[in-house]
């Protein structure tokens, strides 16, 4: 049995929770740690009863093999060092964090050490994406020459998240970036990005935009576009196309009944489902279990250290680019 503490009970935390507790056999969550009383309260339905405000006390009185980092992005350099300082083996949502110097600090740290790592891109394992990468790993479409990501919000998060969390780019794209070369199965040179505000908060203000289109160029020169925005009126929309020279894959929004109406005017199909936590539903459920079973197996975590780094560097090129107006190469910034 794998004994983990978490730490952080928000909206991805209590998904994790939930899963660990009532989905997978071989974890327990066994310690859990917030600043929130009402979050340490939540957790107690769970069974858990080491419940810590202290981070540190958690991972040293915790009885624990392994930490999931649940916590705001802006704490998640702090929480990962103290993690891998206690040789704790680590599930830490995205971002890693917002610097390349803060990721490349504890890139270090984790290779000094046993500490098995995998980062929360849950959208690898969705059932969906799970089947269009066996069909390129199949061959099926020949070679590959295009990806398009449509990744639309239905509303964007509060201003006071967005100031802490790193904006569209930085901690909504990131996820686009990651799924793009994850099915091209190449990295990407150069990025080009244009962007703007099309909603009611005041995003300006803090650097951030609401809607954007990138186009990235991949070493084997083939091509991701992808368009974000915050302000889908529709629902959550999450489509994915990739073209090659034997044909195309591609998978469509998923709706919570496939009940249509139709009358005169026409046909009415559900709007996508709510939004991610819905979504992604499965997803969240796989990746905490393949973590759980390369902790098991002793086996090697599906998504690395090095997938946050690179994804983090494709946001950055992403928003130098739409900020300067320019294409950025990759290695001007990592
Ligand atoms: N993979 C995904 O789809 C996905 C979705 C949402 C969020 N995330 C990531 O998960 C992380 C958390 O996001 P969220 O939306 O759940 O945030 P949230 O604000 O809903 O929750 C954060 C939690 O951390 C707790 N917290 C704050 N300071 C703390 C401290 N010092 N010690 C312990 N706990 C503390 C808060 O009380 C709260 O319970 C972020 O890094 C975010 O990017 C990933």
């Amino acid at each position: 049995m794998i004994k983990i503490g978490i730490v952080g009970l928000g909206r991805i935390g209590k998904v994790h929770l939930h899963n660990i507790q009532h989905h997978i056999v071989e974890a327990q969550v066994v310690a859990a740690c917030s600043r929130s009383e009402q979050s340490l309260d939540y957790a107690k339905q769970f069974g858990i009863e080491k419940l810590f405000t202290s981070y540190e006390k958690m991972l040293s009185e915790g009885g624990i093999d392994a930490v999931v980092v649940a916590s705001p992005t802006a704490l998640h350099f702090e929480h990962l060092k103290l993690a891998i300082a206690a040789q704790k083996h680590i599930f830490c949502e995205k971002p890693i964090d917002l610097s390349i110097e803060n990721i490349l600090e504890i890139k270090r740290h984790l290779s000094a050490s046993q500490i098995k790592f995998m980062l929360g891109f849950n959208r690898r394992f969705d059932p969906n994406i799970l089947k269009i990468k066996k069909e390129l790993k199949d061959g099926r479409l020949g070679r590959t020459q295009s990806v398009k990501l449509i990744s639309r919000d239905p509303g964007p998060p509060p201003m006071e998240f967005i100031k802490t969390s790193g904006g569209l780019f930085l901690d909504m794209a990131i996820h686009d970036f990651d799924l793009a070369r994850h099915l091209m199965g190449s990295e990407v040179t150069q990025v080009f990005t244009t962007a703007g505000i099309f909603g009611q908060l005041p995003l300006e203000t803090v650097g951030d935009v609401d809607t954007a289109v990138s186009v990235l160029k991949f070493e084997d020169n083939s091509f991701a576009t992808i368009e974000n925005s915050r302000n889908s009126s529709y629902g959550y929309d999450q489509r994915v196309e990739v073209f090659g020279d034997k044909g195309l894959v591609s998978s469509q929004n998923k709706s919570d009944d496939t009940v249509s109406f139709a009358d005169q005017k026409g046909f009415l199909h559900p709007k996508p489902m709510k939004f991610f936590i819905e979504r992604y539903k499965e997803s969240y459920l796989n990746i905490l279990n393949s973590f759980v079973q390369c902790l098991v197996n002793d086996t090697v975590p599906e998504l690395s250290f090095e997938d946050g780094l690179r994804s983090m560097a494709i946001s950055l090129a992403a928003k130098k680019s739409s900020e300067e107006n320019r294409v950025v190469l990759l290695s001007e910034i990592v």
